[in-house]
């Protein structure tokens, strides 16, 4: 890492607003149900929301207490209770958490510290006290990012929750131009691009560094599909046909009698689907969500194309072909706006497919960030050079063939943790987590 960079003020200002932001947003999320909600588990997949709350916490102190402002442990017992490796989700309402009212309380003591450290804290590329940990504020960016990824996973948990609608609804999401006249893909012309960063302060170790890869010809649905082109795969049979899946996805279907994306139902000749504690109509220009990487998989095998990997999704987010540079986003290297993506739970539901041209890429592809998080064929991998910063249980012991790579955020990711090189992860049957995909295809080079 690299130059004097920016201001680090600039960079004190941003971390105390990330931080706030994020906190924010973890009250809206635990605030608006009851004390038994908050520490019943709701499904064996996730965590009480109360394990959440108190982690986010423990995480904060660990990182920037006691590692960045060399302050002793406040409560050393809890650490093992709050320690994501040491306790399954399944396992974890039988630990004995923190109240709600200690949890709320332990996470504000923490938070009132960590400003008295960020207020001080030399944030240049000082190697005295931290080092690179500091540097550009990463230590701050990084718990922000921490926070907010799981916000998304309480809403996770919110979404699988049976009952009646705890979180208000928000503003809906914008409508979509008329997408009669898109280009149903788009052609990203073969050749290198530069994948990944090493610039980008907040940018997490996976994503590091950058690197070139060349990328053969493809074409890229324009949109994500949307759950109108999702139901002709339905009504199709494409969940009763096993020309279309993995086999290991063929026996999730048979197994689980999969036959619709998770929290849909059948009602008289129609669909609906539960979503946050309200039952409607399944809107057919929506992205689809909540299918897993076999479902994605096999929709795309069903199509005649295949899911993009996960080097074309970030070529065809980043790569202008004028200037021949990756940019941050696909509209730029300006942060994200609610003009251009849908993100922050600001509307608690993605918008619909064509929506958000202001957030277009170079090459016309839409509504990469936001909205749906979408699946691509790749496994997680390190990139070449990959090193484990600043501890191994982020990424690199995810490494490997089990997990399959996500991109371009959902709108149940705030911005902080959202980008064009921003790479999540996770197992090819997960169906609660907000994901959707897009389509790709061989082209042949000109
Ligand atoms: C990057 C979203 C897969 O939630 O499991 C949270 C993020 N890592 N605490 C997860 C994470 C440690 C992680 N994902
Ligand atoms: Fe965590």
């Amino acid at each position: 890492m690299t130059a004097p960079g920016p201001d680090p003020d600039l960079f004190r200002s941003r971390a105390v607003e990330a931080l706030l932001t994020a906190r924010e947003r973890t009250r809206v999320l635990t605030a608006c149900v009851d004390e038994r909600e908050l520490t019943a588990q709701h499904s064996p997949l996730m965590s009480p929301l109360v394990w959440d709350l108190a982690h986010i916490g423990n995480q904060e102190e660990q990182w920037l207490l006691r590692t960045v402002g060399g302050h002793d442990a406040l409560r050393p017992e809890i650490d093992s209770v709050y320690d994501a490796f040491e306790h399954p989700r399944a396992e974890r309402p039988t630990l004995p958490l923190l109240a709600p009212a200690e949890a709320r309380g332990y996470v504000a003591d923490v938070r009132d510290r960590v400003l008295d450290v960020l207020h001080s804290a030399p944030l240049h590329s000082a190697p005295l006290h931290g080092g690179p940990l500091l540097e550009g504020g990463f230590a701050f960016g990084m718990i922000a990012q921490h926070e907010q990824q799981h916000d998304e996973t309480m809403l996770i948990t919110h979404q699988l929750r049976r009952g009646p609608a705890a979180l208000s609804a928000p503003e809906p999401p914008p409508a979509a131009p008329d997408t009669a006249l898109l280009p149903t893909e788009v052609r990203v012309e073969g050749g290198p691009f530069t994948m990944g960063t090493s610039t980008e302060p907040w940018a997490l170790d996976n994503e590091r560094p950058a690197h070139h890869r060349f990328v053969p010809s493809f074409f890229i649905d324009t949109l994500p599909v949307s759950n109108g082109a999702y139901l002709r795969f339905i009504d199709d049979g494409g969940y009763t046909d096993p020309r279309w899946w993995h086999p290991e996805g063929w026996e999730q279907v048979r197994r689980h009698g999969l036959g619709a994306p998770l929290f849909w139902r059948r009602e008289g000749t129609g669909w609906v689907r539960r979503r946050f504690g309200v039952v409607e109509p399944v809107p057919p220009d929506e992205p689809v969500l909540h299918v897993g990487w076999y479902e994605a998989a096999a929709y795309a095998a069903w199509a005649g194309r295949r899911l993009p990997t996960e080097a074309e999704w970030e070529k065809a987010a980043r790569h202008d072909p004028v200037s021949g540079r990756s940019l941050r986003y696909p509209w730029g290297d300006a942060d994200p706006t609610p003009e251009r993506a849908n993100l922050g739970q600001r509307h608690l539901r993605p918008a619909p497919v064509g929506a958000y041209a202001a957030g277009d890429s170079p090459q016309g592809v839409r509504q990469l960030i936001g909205d749906v998080w979408e699946w691509t064929s790749s496994d997680f991998l390190p990139y070449p050079g990959f090193r484990a910063f600043p501890y191994r249980e982020y990424s690199e012991v995810f490494f490997g063939d089990s997990h399959k790579v996500l991109r371009g955020g959902s709108f149940a990711v705030d911005a902080v943790a959202c980008r064009g090189t921003f790479r999540n992860w996770d197992l090819p049957v997960r169906r609660q987590i907000f994901a959707g995909f897009r389509t790709a295809r061989d082209a042949e080079p000109v």
